[in-house]
């Protein structure tokens, strides 16, 4: 079996000359800016323009396993990762993972710009979810696994209010962590399109949130059937993704306006490689395997500005 392979030291980072071009992530950061400002405003007025979140939960009846108390060590199952995972490529001043990109598998920037912005995005989240970190009801939390972890937000915020708990972030490129986290959080490399290599009943929680871009189209059934193989019975799985054809209450947002035009232009750029509405088909790929305590919400998330009508 193909072994987990570990991120050792980050990787050196040239800073110079990454703030220089419009990426759609500045369009973020000025919506994150508008709704941490605007904030005193009211909901109102921000849900003029908006993204669709889905999240779905799922819980395993025959709970009659009790793996609870078995100690493990998650660095025990990894090797040292190899060089080829730690080379970016610059395009426009962006460092971008080289390995994600020569295998088509993801095409987001990895450096420390995206990494403040997927800071922000999650304290955006927080607001958006009443500041919930988990949504199911889990009684008591010992092993929680983050697919493609990103900057490690999530995870670090799960580490620090659960310290009791073993927190491992997977994502695969190294680039973005941390480098000081906390004592129970373990961040590995690995490519979430092949077989998980845990061991099977392993977690209470599995987390997968804005992989639509990374994971591959027909990978989506066999990915939440290994997050399921890792759970242990009656565990849950949290995923959050969006839905990125950008709508709006008032009909301002035209077909020809500018973010619709991008919208349906980048999901039609990588369509032939990944689903971008994968979002509203999770409840069914959950529900199709048997799973029981599905729910799934569409919570409407502002988007750059608003009008005052
Ligand atoms: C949009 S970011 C989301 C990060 C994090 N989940 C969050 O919500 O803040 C997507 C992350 O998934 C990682 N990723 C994409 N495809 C992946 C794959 N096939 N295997 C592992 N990680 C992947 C990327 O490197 C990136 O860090």
């Amino acid at each position: 079996m193909r072994p987990l392979i570990w991120k050792i030291q980050p990787p050196p980072f040239q800073k110079a000359g990454r703030r220089n071009t419009f990426h759609i992530s500045a369009d973020f950061a000025l919506f994150v800016n508008n709704i941490l400002e605007e904030r005193d405003q009211g909901y109102n007025d921000v849900l003029k323009h908006h993204f669709f979140i889905f999240l779905s939960f799922r819980h395993i009846l025959n709970a009659d396993i009790d793996f609870l108390g078995r100690k493990s060590n998650p660095d025990s199952q990894t090797v040292e990762l190899g060089p080829e995972f730690l080379d970016t490529i610059t395009v426009q001043g962006r460092e971008y993972h080289k390995y994600s990109i020569d295998h088509r598998t993801y095409f987001g920037p990895v450096d420390d710009e995206e990494a403040q912005r997927l800071d922000s995005q999650q304290q955006v989240f927080q607001r958006l979810f009443d500041d919930r970190l988990i949504f199911p009801p889990i009684q008591r939390l010992q092993r929680v696994l983050d697919c493609g972890h990103g900057a490690a937000s999530w995870a670090v915020d799960v580490a620090e209010q659960y310290p009791d708990c073993e927190v491992t972030g997977i994502d695969i490129a190294p680039h973005m962590s941390p480098d000081d986290v906390p004592d129970n959080l373990w961040l590995q490399v690995d490519d979430l399109n092949r077989p998980f290599t845990f061991p099977s009943n392993h977690f209470d929680l599995v987390h997968s949130r804005l992989l639509a871009t990374g994971i591959h189209r027909r990978r989506w059934p066999s990915y939440v059937r290994d997050i399921l193989r890792v759970l242990k019975p009656g565990g849950w799985v949290q995923m959050v993704e969006i839905y990125y054809n950008v709508q709006s209450d008032n009909g301002a947002i035209t077909d020809e306006h500018a973010l619709r035009r991008w919208s349906t232009q980048y999901m039609r750029a990588l369509e032939d490689r990944k689903d971008l509405r994968v979002g509203s088909k999770l409840q069914n790929y959950l529900t199709g395997l048997g799973l029981v305590e599905v729910d799934a919400k569409m919570i409407p998330l502002p988007l750059s500005g608003w009008s005052n009508g």
